[in-house]
């Protein structure tokens, strides 16, 4: 049987985090690999009866939400409150279910960040020096960290920030950057002085080697780095900003702040503050923070073990807090091999994901799930792999086996389940070890493992199903084959149990057909408990294969919208140029150069609908800006202007299949080349797309010129 908690265990209280996302962007795929496996993991303790609280918050202080914001030409405020709802959102359409999600931005964290930067001054662990300081004269501003740009000090590479190297992830400071430049205007910047505050890192030095050594839970490989660290040196770390910047202001200065990754971490404390408020009517330190009998657990990825086993310990043994009793590193994601990027077109967010796997959260959580140990080896998401894992293993592995022994049940039981006979009590008896098994691999963080287990578990139950032929038996020997097939259902419920961690829906989905009760309450107890007798739903099928193999050209990039023309003149300086204003149903008309003058007369265009590439990089035609690019076909013989019937402005035009939804959410403007590749063509008088033709919600876009003729 599955052992019980010893009665410490059930005192200790465990705080699971996952580290805070910055608030200046979606969230994507190399973020989930850490919040689906902190998910897992703390699902896992759940189900294993521990008191566990898992905790995050968005990261919204500091350069790289200031530069976002000013980006998008809104206050850093609204970008971190657009964000906090779009991280959320993301969060919950893969099912990770953090018990609070908070925001640095909050009273807590600003309570806590005092809370620190007081008891440490207190302490002398913190002092004032003059600094040197790159200084922008064009922008008339310090230029910290994201702001300055240049060659990493430490191993050279080209177009580094400020503050961290991205290829050898090392940390320095601005002024140590080789040929630095201003990221706002790319003017050289000069030195100035300013007087900052450092946090004597330096002394921890031995506290710090200490830790590591008494820690056996940290990987091997995460303390060979740190303590190449300790041993070349530590620097004492400057946790000051000057104005502007966005973040807190450090009590009694009237223009400097901590920085980022001062209240960053500290985020870890408030989000458990909020929490245990709201939850426990205690404190986060009397709950968690300095409670002997509390567990803290971070979930990291490989670039930011700098500040989370050197900074972050080192604060709070400077104010006498909990060390983290584990810190589980995870290596980065790629993508087919390659690292993500937008330049690459590889960069996918939890939404086009979503969009190009078929709305299926759980496969990602299962395909990451096959992959992770705890190691910092990096993570390939390979869409060849991803069909193979899904196909074989989770539809016609798992998925398989519990829909034929329930779908079984239903057709020749009338969804009843029997009794079970000996025989097939010994049978389950003898899964045990292996239920034992996916339990420790979980606790030992290692999902591929435990993966591996949940298909050798259910690679039985399809066996068991195919050696005693049920669909034979049932003609033969009915009570056998119902307390065959009763066995078999047994083994389902267990195995939806086991699979929990990584498939929560589907887990629940099967669980709920079986009757287990109690579902919020799910425990791996009731894995000993066996259902005989009862009632059971009626089964579907949850998981279809996928057909083909996701490719990324799947997210259509361009906006095509309905638009009419409503004014037209001639360009004054190009004889083949008009200049159109169009309406595209939005407020603002759209202006659009197009080369039509040799085809068409204005009388022939004015007034005419036409399809309008919205969100193309704005161009310079001869001094006339286009805001887009109006679609027409070309067939060498004529150009014909794509004109939509019966729809309205406003109205989008997509690839018919494709997922509208997804291709509205994409904010990002393209170039004209990459329009150009998308090698829109005619076909049988339709403009395609790939095979597919377009269309908007009312009508198949069609347009009179001869196939192959291409249409930009
Ligand atoms: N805001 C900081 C963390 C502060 S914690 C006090 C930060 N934010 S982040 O948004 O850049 O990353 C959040 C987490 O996602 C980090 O643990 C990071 O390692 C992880 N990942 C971000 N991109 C990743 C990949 N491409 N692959 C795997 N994990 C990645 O860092
Ligand atoms: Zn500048």
């Amino acid at each position: 049987m599955i052992k019980k908690l010893e009665k410490s265990e059930l005192k200790e209280k465990i705080l699971v985090t996952a580290a805070l996302p910055y608030a200046n962007g979606s969230i994507h795929l190399g973020h989930l690999v850490e919040y689906v496996q902190a998910d897992a993991f703390v699902r896992f303790l759940k189900l294993s009866g521990k008191d566990v609280v898992f905790v995050c918050a968005d990261d919204t202080h500091g350069t790289p939400i200031e530069i976002a914001a000013a980006k998008e030409k809104i206050p850093p405020e609204q970008l971190i409150a657009k964000y906090y709802d779009d991280h959320r959102e993301d969060f919950a359409s893969f099912f990770i279910d953090f018990d609070v999600y908070h925001s640095t931005n909050s009273p807590e964290n600003k309570f806590y960040s005092d809370f620190f930067f007081e008891k440490l001054t207190e302490k002398k662990l913190i002092y004032q020096r003059l600094v040197e300081l790159t200084y922008c004269e064009n922008c008339k501003r310090y230029l910290p960290d994201r702001y300055v740009k240049g060659k990493c000090p430490k191993c050279g590479a080209e177009d580094q920030y400020g503050d961290q190297c991205e290829k050898c992830n090392a940390t320095y400071q601005p002024v140590d950057l080789i040929e630095p430049r201003c990221a706002i205007c790319g003017a050289v910047p000069v030195r100035k002085q300013s007087l900052h505050y450092f946090f004597k890192l330096s002394s921890f030095s031995q506290q710090l080697q200490q830790w590591l050594d008494s820690n056996d839970k940290i990987q091997p490989d995460v303390k060979n780095f740190v303590a190449e660290w300790i041993k070349n040196g530590l620097q004492d770390w400057d946790i000051s900003r000057d104005d502007p910047y966005f973040g807190f202001k450090i009590p009694g200065e009237l223009n400097k702040y901590y920085y980022v990754w001062l209240d960053a971490p500290i985020g870890y404390i408030a989000a458990t503050e909020k929490y245990s408020k709201e939850k426990l009517n205690q404190t986060a330190t009397a709950a968690y923070w300095h409670n002997e009998n509390a567990r803290i657990i971070h979930f990291i990825g490989k670039d930011i073990i700098y500040f989370h086993f050197l900074f972050w310990p080192a604060m709070l043994m400077g104010v006498g807090l909990n060390l983290p009793s584990d810190l589980a590193v995870h290596g980065h994601l790629t993508i087919n091999g390659e690292k993500m990027s937008k330049s690459r077109g590889n960069f996918l967010t939890a939404k086009d994901y979503l969009a190009v796997a078929d709305h299926q959260p759980e496969f990602l959580r299962f395909y990451y799930a096959s992959h992770l140990v705890k190691a910092i080896s990096d993570i390939n998401l390979d869409f060849e792999d991803f069909k193979t894992i899904i196909n074989s293993d989770l539809v016609s592995n798992i998925a398989n086996f519990v829909h034929r022994t329930l779908v079984f049940i239903n057709n020749n039981f009338d969804s009843r389940l029997g009794d079970l006979g000996d025989d097939e009590k010994f049978f389950l008896q003898q899964l045990q070890p292996k239920y034992e098994a996916a339990i420790k691999h979980y606790s030992e963080y290692n999902f591929k493992e435990a993966v591996r287990g949940l298909l050798e578990i259910s690679s039985v139950g399809n066996r068991y199903f195919q050696d005693n032929q049920p669909w034979q038996l049932v003609k033969t020997d009915k009570k056998k084959c119902h307390g065959v097939v009763t066995a078999a259902a047994n083994i389902v419920k267990d195995l939806a149990l086991l699979s929990l961690p990584v498939l929560p829906k589907y887990s629940e989905k099967v669980l709920r057909l079986l009757g287990v009760d109690g579902i919020e309450k799910l425990s791996f107890d009731s894995l000993g408990r066996r259902l005989a007798g009862s009632k059971i739903g009626q089964s579907r099928i949850f998981f279809a294969p996928i057909e083909e193999t996701i490719s990324l050209a799947k997210v259509f990039p361009a906006v095509l919208k309905v638009g009419v023309i409503q004014e037209i003149t001639e360009h004054p300086d190009a004889d083949k140029l008009y200049v159109l204003k169009v309406d595209v149903g939005s407020s603002k008309k759209v202006q659009l150069v197009a080369g039509l003058r040799p085809y068409y007369k204005k009388d022939g265009l004015l007034g005419k609908k036409i399809v309008v590439a919205s969100n193309l990089k704005y161009a310079k035609l001869r001094g006339y800006e286009s805001q887009g690019m109006l679609l027409a076909a070309d067939d060498g013989k004529k150009v014909v202007v794509v004109s939509p019937q019966d729809s309205v402005p406003g109205d989008l035009v997509f690839p018919e299949g494709s997922d509208a939804k997804a291709i509205l959410a994409n904010k990002t403007q393209i170039a004209i080349d990459e329009f150009y590749r998308l090698s829109l063509k005619v076909k049988d008088e339709k403009v395609v797309y790939g095979g597919k033709p377009l269309r908007t919600d009312k009508e198949i876009i069609s347009v009179d010129a001869e196939d192959d003729a291409v249409v930009r």
